[in-house]
């Protein structure tokens, strides 16, 4: 049966969405001002919409582990499918890859972690952001990093790959890594492991870190995750902007949270 899941949460979302004006936390309203709603075109934004561009023409064939949802009720199952097949399904639109792009710009983390890699294009992004920052991304298809890591070394880019299940590598991972001050989720969109990556992920924060949940709304269980993530007495702010979530932990701010049209 088709997941009708995410119209209702659209409904939701519509009804309950407000913009700028009706927020009164400066930190909210200027971020929405200065982030979300920023129309410059930043100078990275054509080389790095060009990249993602041309890898979802690409047509050479890869044998791809589909993890997470895509798998089912299995862990992973495995077929052959292009690189531009993948980009096209897996990447994100020119909007919010940019929008991921001015993210990491505005708050230039020091450590980024990233679940889902794919073919490496939002890593291009977040990196490009802040290309100070120590970025690391996670990909249990070695097909996929394996392309994601030739696309780095080609340009020269320092992105870490870790391949595997995250269930697998998330704590060694954390054990190389003293904070993390940006978390992209963006893989295995399920209720459980969302909340335990999100748990495991919460030692590593600071008050000044914020994690990114992509596809709150994807499914009724996407909904929950969000719900519970949000209700963890470490966040003091959460934002939701339907196709995306953020959480931030800063200790000069009571607990708020926003439903945000832009
Ligand atoms: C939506 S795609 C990521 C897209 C990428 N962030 C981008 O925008 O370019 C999600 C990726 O997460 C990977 N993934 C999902 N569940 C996983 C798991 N449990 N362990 C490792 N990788 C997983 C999938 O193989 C897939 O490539």
């Amino acid at each position: 049966m088709k997941n009708l899941w995410p119209v209702a949460a659209w409904l939701n979302y519509q009804r309950k969405a407000v913009t700028r004006y009706k927020v009164h936390s400066p930190f909210v309203y200027k971020l929405i001002d200065e982030v979300f709603r920023d129309k410059t075109q930043h100078i990275e934004y054509r080389s790095l919409n060009r990249i993602r561009e041309r890898y979802a023409r690409r047509t050479d064939r890869i044998e791809t582990m589909d993890f997470g949802t895509a798998a089912g009720d299995k862990n992973y199952i495995t077929r052959v499918t292009t690189v531009g097949k993948i980009v096209r399904q897996r990447t994100h639109s020119r909007k919010k890859l940019e929008f991921l792009y001015r993210m990491s710009q505005r708050f230039k983390p020091g450590t980024i972690l990233e679940f889902g890699t794919a073919a490496g294009i939002s890593a291009l992004y977040l990196g490009k952001g802040s290309p100070d920052s120590r970025m690391i991304t996670m990909e249990g298809c070695m097909g996929l990093a394996a392309v994601a890591r030739k696309s780095f070394k080609k340009r020269k880019l320092n992105i870490e790959i870790e391949v595997g299940d995250f269930d697998a590598i998330l704590d060694k991972v954390l054990t190389q890594t003293d904070q993390l001050d940006m978390v992209f989720l963006d893989g295995n969109h399920r209720m459980n492991p969302t909340i335990e990556y999100f748990e495991k992920c919460l030692s590593k924060a600071n008050e000044n870190s914020v994690f990114m949940f992509d596809d709150i709304h994807w499914s009724r269980g996407m909904s929950k995750a969000w719900k519970a993530i949000k209700k963890d007495k470490r966040v003091t702010l959460s934002i939701d902007l339907y196709w995306i979530g953020l959480v931030f932990f800063r200790p000069d701010i009571t607990k708020q949270d926003f439903v945000i049209r832009y």
